[in-house]
């Protein structure tokens, strides 16, 4: 695994492990120091990291506005930034899905702005709306493209057959799942489909929400949106737990962290380009970072997947 690798049909070079700004979403993370988070995003280009997700809802713009602020100064040109559209919200809290021609347009500008950025390098569908025909989607993304403000587009949790229907219309060149050691699902479908098509893959949640990184026991609560996560509570939580801390003692024969094996086991699977380590730290994504061009033997790494295939 190098420490660059190529995004799909884009041909953007990007960083294996790609910064996940979600964290500044307080509803789900509660609320983050912010300067330590900016830190964290700069802290990432120097220790190799060049792709940074973002999405316009995460804190109703607060991660891209934050992402904007830390971002600014770095060379732009040897930056990949991601972000993302669906998500229709108000100053009231209300909020839709809406991949409209109209707010496509109207919310990229604001994305730009918030970013501080006069383009965006891969601007994403956040999820699949059924009321936008798909024709009207892909005009906008088309209009952004010839304008200048967006390189690429793709889309995030959209089915195989959603891609397939999209891209009778538009050119969506990669795809952004959820994918986890825990939760391979996407290994039967999606991943072959994405690797068939050259569609470029950046797996959202591979640290499981942080269960993966192996400092969890299995014992605590939390009070974030993991409280109401099935596999953050009672005896599934420490079944979990265990057969992490079990896993992470393959990682130590190769010098590897927990976390360092679990991004290392996930990027070598050839359908995934890009792994999103969602980062509230500077230590966290250097640890994150440090797995970049990394790899494990055939056996261990059936071997790790063997033992979190709980
Ligand atoms: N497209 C979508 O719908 C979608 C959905 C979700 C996420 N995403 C993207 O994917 C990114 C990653 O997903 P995610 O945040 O769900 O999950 P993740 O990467 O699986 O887990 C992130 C959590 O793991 C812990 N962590 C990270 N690095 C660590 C380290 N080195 N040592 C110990 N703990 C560490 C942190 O939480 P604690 O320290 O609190 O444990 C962090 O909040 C997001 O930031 C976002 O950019 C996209």
């Amino acid at each position: 695994m190098s420490t660059r690798v190529t995004l799909g049909s884009t041909g953007l070079s990007v960083s294996p492990v790609c910064y996940g700004s979600w964290q500044l979403s307080p509803r789900f993370w509660g609320k983050q120091p912010e300067d330590e988070v900016a830190g964290a995003m700069r802290r990432a280009f120097e220790v190799g990291v060049n792709f940074y997700d973002t999405a316009d809802a995460y804190g109703e713009g607060y991660a891209e506005e934050v992402m904007g602020r830390a971002l600014k100064g770095l060379p732009r040109k040897d930056l990949v930034i991601a972000t993302k559209v669906f998500w229709h919200f108000h100053p009231d809290g209300r909020r839709y899905g809406d991949l409209s021609k109209e707010w496509i347009l109207e919310e990229c500008e604001t994305s730009l702005k918030r970013l501080q950025m006069d383009y965006i390098d891969l601007y994403q569908c956040h999820s699949w709306d059924p009321l936008a025909q798909p024709e009207e989607t892909a005009e906008a993304l088309e209009k952004l493209k010839k304008q200048g403000k967006i390189r690429h587009y793709g889309v995030s949790n959209w089915s195989v057959e959603q891609v397939r229907l999209g891209r009778k219309h538009g050119t969506y060149e990669t795809h952004q799942p959820f994918y986890s050691l825990i939760k391979r699902d996407i290994e039967r479908d999606l991943l072959p489909y994405c690797q068939q098509e050259n569609i470029g893959t950046l797996v959202y949640s591979p640290l499981h929400n942080g269960l993966l990184s192996g400092k969890y026991k299995g014992t605590e609560s939390f009070d974030d949106f993991r409280k109401d996560h099935a596999d953050f509570k009672g005896e599934r939580f420490k079944k979990l737990c265990d057969a992490v801390t079990k896993a992470g003692e393959i990682g130590r024969v190769y010098g590897l962290t927990t976390v360092q094996l679990v991004v290392v086991c996930t990027l070598m699977h050839p359908g995934i380009t890009s792994a999103i380590v969602g980062i509230k730290t500077p230590k966290q994504i250097e640890e994150a970072a440090a797995a970049m061009g990394k790899t494990i033997s055939r056996e261990d790494w059936n071997k790790v997947r063997g033992l979190l295939n709980v």
